[in-house]
């Protein structure tokens, strides 16, 4: 149920079908340098989930790292009533019966150690992104950004991951991303602040993490983003 990332690093692979798409959602666990447990785009926590959590330690924080990993904020929070909630600025306003929470900001280290660093991705966009880089794990954080699908897929599985372009040997980033992502400027500010971290492994929130050559595979899925405006930052 729990597998293991690297060091103070675990993840969770959570069945997620909305509207008939299996999508599979991933939540990442983080032991701090404070030995608390920070859970990254909570899943489902069930019983049994629960108890596993709380066997790798204490539950101090709940994030949601953008404005559309919240379906389990709330759960999570009942399953760990002492843990805090970080999330965007306009969740709040999104979700009306938003448990206490406070906004996440690029100064989290402070509070959870300089083992994990916070990124707000390209700031002001829909749906916000936060991403994060683990340095003991050397593992990068992300949830929306890109998708890779693994497995078996049933047709609407198979029509929504062609439209995230998440079917291919590398992930790439979505047509609908893209027109998120519209300023390339600001885009390959946000990639080349990325491709800083010294990442060897990578979480996606669907629906397979990239366990190999993953600074390869994100220079490739980031490369589009040089070729048109200003020149850009981001060096393979
Ligand atoms: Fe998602």
């Amino acid at each position: 149920m729990i597998e293991s990332g690297g060091k103070n690093l675990w993840f969770v692979r959570s069945p997620l079908s909305i509207a008939g798409i299996h999508i599979t959602s991933i939540m990442t666990i983080v032991k701090t340098t404070h030995d608390q447990l920070i859970l990254i785009s909570p899943v489902e926590i069930n019983a049994s989930l629960k108890s596993a959590i709380e066997e790798l330690g204490t539950v101090a924080w709940i994030v949601a790292p953008n404005e559309f990993h919240h379906l389990f904020i709330t759960s999570a929070k009942a399953a760990f009533p002492e843990a805090k909630i970080r999330c965007t600025s306009g969740l709040p306003k999104k979700i009306k019966s938003l448990p206490e929470h406070s906004i996440l900001n690029v100064n989290e280290t402070q509070v959870w150690g300089d083992d994990l660093e916070v990124l707000q991705f390209y700031p002001g966009s829909l749906g916000d992104e936060y991403i994060f880089y683990h340095s003991s794990s050397q593992t990068l954080i992300l949830t929306d950004l890109f998708m890779w699908f693994e497995g078996e897929q049933n047709l609407a599985t198979k029509l929504f991951s062609r439209l995230m372009s998440a079917n291919g040997d590398s992930p790439k980033m979505s047509l609908m991303m893209k027109l998120i992502y519209r300023d390339k400027t600001k885009l390959r500010n946000s990639f080349a602040k990325m491709l800083e971290w010294d990442f060897k492994r990578v979480h996606l929130a669907h629906n397979r993490n990239i366990e190999t050559d993953a600074k390869r595979h994100i220079i490739n899925a980031t490369r589009f983003a040089e070729h048109s405006g200003a020149k850009s930052t981001v060096e393979s």
